[in-house]
């Protein structure tokens, strides 16, 4: 069980992470399956657009700690895969997230062109107080939206945000009531799909362009520094906490 439903209709490939009762933790099989389906978006010429979301109560809690612990499955780099699938996608992507969206759970929305949000949503960057540094990109991406200021305060404090704090710092485009957020983030998507192939692409590629150029770059430099801080004492001990609070298990 991957607990990534994929599904295409319509010029629409939908992505779900499906695994609410771990709040949506992404494993390296889930970033595996998710890598895989944006691949196969980029190669199919009759997707125009993914869709990606959890539950309307849910994005994702970010990278499965228990997995942070365990380097033989860091060592399969799926994570890494993924990260790097998503800032390089060339399908535009919409994303609806209700609820928490911490960790990678909120980085990746950094390489998404759409992201509403609900207005229960709830952002946290929390690497520094797990002992970590940012990831996916996010120390080049989140400045370039939000401003070096803001993106400051959002990584070094790692405090929650709601998603009128994420649309004021860039990241979110549209915050709606939660009861509507599938069906805002849905017709959104079908909106893109209406759009012709080429000329949709093209403008992505175009306004990513510049961040095209530079983010591997930022991507290798911020690997290094969080492998070192991850085999820390600091992040160690953070993880070991939390696991020991709760449960493990799929
Ligand atoms: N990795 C692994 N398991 C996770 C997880 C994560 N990132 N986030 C939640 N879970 C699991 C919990 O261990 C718990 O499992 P259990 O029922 O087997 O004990 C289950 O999901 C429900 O989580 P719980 O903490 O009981 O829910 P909550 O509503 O009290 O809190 C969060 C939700 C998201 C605030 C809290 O789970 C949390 O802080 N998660 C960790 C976030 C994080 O640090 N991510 C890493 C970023 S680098």
């Amino acid at each position: 069980m991957t607990h990534i439903l994929v599904q295409r209709s319509d010029r629409i490939l939908e992505i779900e992470l499906a695994r609410p009762g771990k709040k949506n933790a992404i494993t390296a099989d889930m970033y595996a399956a998710m890598s895989d389906a944006l691949a196969s978006a980029d190669a199919d010429a009759n997707v125009h657009v993914v869709f990606l979301h959890g539950q309307a109560d849910l994005f994702s809690s970010g990278n499965d700690v228990a997995e942070f612990l365990d380097p033989a499955l860091r060592e399969r780099g799926e994570g890494q895969r993924f990260v790097r699938t998503i800032a390089a996608t060339r399908t535009p992507i919409v994303a609806a997230v209700g609820g928490v969206a911490i960790g990678v759970g909120a980085t990746l929305l950094l390489h998404c062109d759409i992201v509403v949000a609900s207005d229960e949503a709830q952002f946290q960057f929390p690497f520094v107080t797990l002992g970590l540094c940012p990831e996916a990109g996010s120390s080049l991406v989140l400045p370039q939206l939000a401003g070096h200021r803001r993106a400051a305060a959002l990584m070094l404090l790692g405090e929650p945000f709601d998603a009128h704090q994420g649309r004021d710092a860039g990241m979110v485009t549209e915050v709606v009531p939660t009861a509507q957020l599938m069906a805002r983030g849905r017709a959104l998507a079908t909106r893109l799909a209406a759009q012709p192939r080429d000329a949709l692409f093209t403008t992505k590629a175009l306004l990513r362009r510049p961040l095209a150029d530079v983010l591997p770059g930022q991507m290798d430099a911020e690997l290094v520094e969080f492998e070192r801080l991850l085999t820390g004492d600091a992040a160690r001990e953070t993880f070991r906490a939390f696991l020991a609070r709760r449960g493990r298990g799929a």
